[in-house]
């Protein structure tokens, strides 16, 4: 990419929140899996939004690596059409389009096959010498996970993960799934770690790479007021929803072996928890964080195999309407088992055994084709504990909550109770609200631009530990272990487009607490 053309964006007033001091030094990146959906749909658009933004270094390049026999020009086509149907900033600058292409090629190999690397090594040190970019590799594995260790261990072999200089760095992206279970994890990490040193693997989750997620850690930490009533003392219960309007897409293959709790638990919604439950880290980096983050994931409570369904709750939508289309249900999708008893709806009441949470309920539920798409955060309180009012009035009052909303219209309301203007004392329940949109008027990057930008500056803040992914893989697998030894005569169904099976608001209503409705 030509240097100058990248520099002209400096100056736009989008870059606010990307401090301009967070220049990447000159790289190439190698794009494992170049054909797959998430390179067209979310990697490239990605890049090209950074190249917008005048975030990407001089000379940035791409290699897009996959099977199939494609020349340079037919896979820049493809990069193109990508970034016209999914860039987040349009309409498309085609100048800019055409510089960001300069640095695009394309290898065509198998990843088994060595002959694939000696090529791919071929390109990364032309592009040293015709673009600069100084010795610098991300490689991002946006492939298959049983891809994972042959690719880590070929680029080993090629001599492709040493730096081959002083001052330059090779680094990882790995994508998710990270294992299905605590053992696959486990052992993927020691697989990944004898070839690439730890500060050289980025862990992709990225619901980290969101802005409001990150918001949770200024909200928390840099606001006096909230970090007092953080606590037990003050909070009854904590409820994390990610709903999905959507349903499995065309990935049935892959979602009937994993289902709700491993595709979405295990990974976005215990990263959400870890950061609403840890404690204030002493610093901003990595490992502070981390070490937070991890203390938390490792008190939550386990449960255990004879407790799983007083705990859980499962789901599978049938058919059904959402949002005034109709859907099939799970089991007539595309490569599901027609008898699949994959769970596309689960609700969870999890503990976290410690000091600061003792006895606060943790309620998190996910599931596809809900109404709508909505991911929130609530931290409800306990109620007021004398409102000295009359019991007529009293009676409907409703606890304070603050909801962090995910998204969409990402932002933070405070519920609290308020009089109703007019003679008599009549209280009803406000949001005191904040909207990202309205308060900052910048539209927010996306989660995959933030962590592709963090990856090339080597801050790893964002991206889990080895011993994060280990500890919230440790819960889910009890759960696993619990499903399977009970069976699936609890597997109850819920039409597409509801708000999931009964059962989930019964469980609820056991405790004496309903749902909040987003
Ligand atoms: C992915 C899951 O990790 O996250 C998908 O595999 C899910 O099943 C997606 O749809 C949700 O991400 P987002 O950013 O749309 O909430």
């Amino acid at each position: 990419m030509d240097p100058q053309a990248t520099n002209s964006t400096l100056d736009n007033p989008l870059r606010e929140g990307l401090s301009l001091e967070r220049l990447p030094s000159p790289c190439a990146m190698v794009i494992f899996g170049a054909s797959g959906d998430l390179t067209r749909r979310k990697l490239m658009p990605a890049l090209y939004d950074l190249a917008l933004e005048g975030l990407l270094p001089p000379g940035f390049s791409v290699v897009g690596v996959a099977r199939s026999e494609k020349s340079n020009d037919e896979f820049r086509e493809e990069v193109r059409e990508s970034i016209r149907q999914n860039a987040r900033r349009t309409p498309i600058d085609e100048g800019l389009l055409r510089t960001f292409e300069e640095g695009i090629s394309y290898v065509a190999g198998d990843f088994s096959s060595p002959d694939a690397y000696a090529r791919i090594s071929e390109e990364l040190d032309r592009l040293d010498r015709e673009r600069n970019t100084s010795g610098n590799r991300v490689y991002y594995l946006a492939t298959p996970p049983s891809a994972y260790a042959e690719i880590a261990c070929k680029l080993s072999e090629q001599g492709l993960v040493q730096p081959i200089e002083d001052e330059s760095w090779t680094r990882l992206i790995v994508e998710k799934p990270f294992g299905n279970d605590y053992d696959s994890a486990r052992e993927l990490n020691q697989t990944l770690l004898q070839y690439f040193s730890e500060d050289q693997i980025y862990r992709i989750d990225h619901y980290l790479g969101k802005e409001t997620v990150q918001n949770m850690l200024a909200f928390r930490f840099a606001n006096g007021i909230f970090e007092p009533l953080w606590n037990r003392t003050f909070i009854d219960h904590v409820q994390i929803t990610v709903a999905e309007s959507i349903g499995i897409e065309n990935r049935g293959g892959y979602y009937d072996q994993a289902g709700a709790l491993r595709d979405m638990v295990q990974n976005h919604m215990l990263q959400l928890l870890s950061l609403v439950s840890m404690e204030p880290p002493p610093a901003f980096d990595a490992d502070s964080v981390h070490d937070e983050k991890v203390k938390a994931l490792r008190s939550i409570r386990p449960i255990q195999p004879e407790e799983v369904d007083y705990y859980t709750v499962r789901g599978q939508y049938s058919e059904g309407w959402v949002m005034g289309q109709p859907y099939p249900g799970y089991r007539d999708e595309a490569r599901v088992d027609p008898a699949s008893t994959t769970e596309t709806y689960v609700a969870l009441k999890l503990f976290i055994d410690n000091w600061r949470w003792a006895g606060v309920p943790f309620y998190l539920r996910t599931g596809k084709h809900l109404p709508r798409r909505v991911s929130e955060i609530s931290i409800q309180f306990h109620k007021a504990p004398h409102p000295p009012f009359a019991e007529n009035v009293t009676q409907s009052l409703e606890p304070n909550v603050l909801a962090i909303r995910i998204q969409p219209d990402e932002g933070i309301t405070l519920k609290t109770t308020a009089k109703v203007p007019g003679p008599s004392m009549r209280l009803r329940s406000v949001n005191m609200g904040f909207l990202y949109g309205t308060s900052f008027l910048v539209e927010s990057p996306d989660a995959y631009e933030r962590l592709l930008l963090d990856c090339m500056l080597g801050d790893s803040t964002l991206f889990p530990r080895r011993d994060g992914i280990e500890a919230s893989w440790e819960p889910i697998t009890q759960i696993l272990r619990g499903w399977e030894a009970t069976g699936v005569e609890n597997l109850p169904a819920y039409s597409a487009g509801t708000w999931g099976p009964e059962e989930a608001d019964s469980f609820m209503e056991r405790d004496g607490r309903q749902w909040r409705q987003p």
